[in-house]
């Protein structure tokens, strides 16, 4: 079985993911420290910052080709890879997607809580027009969607393995 967690950041893709590979007795991976081994530099944002979005995007494909061969995992994406169609296809493959929906509102207290603010949440403007923008492809990729608002990381794994309450 392969799961991914797609969605945007602050989502709780890398909590929901670490217990449900849990519960499920599968392997947790998570696609950014990959992305982020991939280069020389220290961290996402160095990579951002250095050599700019598009080569992290190159970065990223190539990690989501070497996952299409893994199986028995559950993949928490990186909150972007629905920018790339190929990426997509690479993660796909054989794959139940699964889209934590989030609103703002959650994202925002989430993302705060971060220690180190990811490159793309720059303002709460710019990243309330990424999300706008992202939410229809999320939605379209996702073979199921779970909305997260006003539940706990339990809820949602347990609205992923048993369905919908
Ligand atoms: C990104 C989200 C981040 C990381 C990078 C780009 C995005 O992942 O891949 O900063 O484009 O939304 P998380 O969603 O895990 O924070």
């Amino acid at each position: 079985m392969r799961i991914v967690l797609i969605g945007f950041m602050g989502s709780g893709k890398t909590t929901v993911g670490r217990l449900l590979s849990k519960k499920l007795k599968l392997r947790f991976i998570e696609m950014d420290d990959l992305t982020l081994q991939k280069s020389s530099r220290k961290s996402i944002n160095e990579i951002f910052e250095k050599d700019g979005e598009e080569y992290f995007r190159k970065l990223e494909l190539l990690v989501a080709k070497d996952l299409a061969k893994k199986d028995n995992v559950v993949i928490s994406s990186g909150g972007g890879v629905v920018m790339n169609k190929s990426t997509m296809n690479y993660l796909a493959k054989n794959s139940r997607i699964i889209y934590l929906k989030t609103g703002f509102g959650k994202i925002r207290k989430q993302v705060m809580l971060k220690k180190i603010r990811p490159p793309l949440f720059k303002s709460i403007a710019f990243a309330k027009k990424l999300l706008i923008l992202r939410e229809p492809l999320y939605e379209n990729f996702a073979n199921m969607i779970v909305n997260t608002d006003n539940k706990n990381v339990s809820n949602i794994v347990e609205e992923i393995i048993y369905g919908r309450k």
